[in-house]
């Protein structure tokens, strides 16, 4: 669940610049109010997305929750943190269970015991949700404000439903950068951490799916990944499991111990240590 305890991190410049909180008529107003409090973004209270012009994209609250909306005419939908319906709805109903990659990856296929896993580069909580509900405990860091919000929206929902309410209750959204969490070493220990940072992408076409264009705006490139699986490398106990795209190279630093290759990801899997059966 969302850890409401934890301090706000400041949103850049560029963020303010480029995004508002707003709501429809049906959207939650002491939601929106608190939202664009804490981030320090200007609330533009009710509106229809298409007829905004001074905020290329809208923190925005309708009835279904919070959604990262593009503006102006003939703009996508929103993209959310979304775990009853949609794909991730379908995948926890009909997914492959243990035999998924990131399930192998992560190696719970060799092991009964139940495995705590830090997501350092939670994003939208898709694979940790998965990680979750295959029995995993999730710890998931999240250092951009914005899709921090988006993801406590999305887990705070699920939570409400029955279905989601016991995968969610074994995950635990933090805000800030996991490096620090990773350095200290009186943290808590972490049997595998799982990193998905953003790869530098320099291909503006349409290929890049609409989804991931919005995301970019906000998030940027993740140019401190080497640091990123240092500090992994020193925290995991048994394994790091880097997501990557398929063609990618890995991150810099050591090698990775084996390579797991889906239709357009790669997992690198670095060993550490054997996983307990049990
Ligand atoms: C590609 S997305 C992750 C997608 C995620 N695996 C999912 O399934 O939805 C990468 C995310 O990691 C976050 N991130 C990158 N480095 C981080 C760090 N050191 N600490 C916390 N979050 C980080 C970025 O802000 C971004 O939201």
């Amino acid at each position: 669940m969302p850890d409401s305890s934890s301090e706000p991190s400041a949103l850049s410049a560029l963020c303010q610049n480029t995004v508002a909180v707003a709501r429809s008529a049906l959207g939650d107003r002491f939601q929106a109010e608190a939202l664009a409090e804490s981030l320090g973004l200007i609330n533009l209270g009710v509106v229809r997305p298409r007829d905004v012009r001074d905020f290329p994209v809208l923190l925005f609250l309708d009835e279904q929750g919070l959604g990262l909306q593009v503006t102006g005419k003939g703009a996508p939908g929103p993209v959310r943190a979304e775990f009853v319906t949609g794909k991730m709805g379908y995948r926890r109903e009909h997914g492959g269970g243990a035999g998924q990659l990131v399930a192998k990856a992560v190696g719970l296929q060799k092991t009964r015991a139940t495995l705590h896993v830090v997501d350092a580069t939670a994003g939208l909580g898709q694979d940790a949700f998965v990680l979750a509900s295959l029995g995993c405990r999730v710890t998931l860091f999240e250092r951009n404000p914005v899709i921090h919000a988006l993801l406590a929206d999305g887990l705070a929902r699920a939570a409400l439903n029955m279905d989601c309410e016991a995968i969610v209750a074994r995950m635990r959204l933090l805000e800030g950068s996991s490096i620090d969490w990773l350095l200290n070493s009186d943290a808590e220990a972490a049997d595998i951490v799982y990193l998905d940072p953003m790869f530098p992408h320099r291909d503006k076409s349409a290929l890049v799916k609409k989804e991931m264009q919005v995301f970019r705006t906000i998030v940027g490139d993740d140019e401190d990944s080497g640091q990123l699986l240092a500090g992994a490398l020193e925290r995991a106990r048994y394994r790091v499991v880097v997501k990557r795209p398929r063609k990618a190279p890995a991150i810099e630093g050591p090698e990775p111990t084996t390579r797991i290759e889906g239709k357009s990801s790669r997992y690198d899997v670095y060993s550490i240590k054997a996983l307990p059966t049990q």
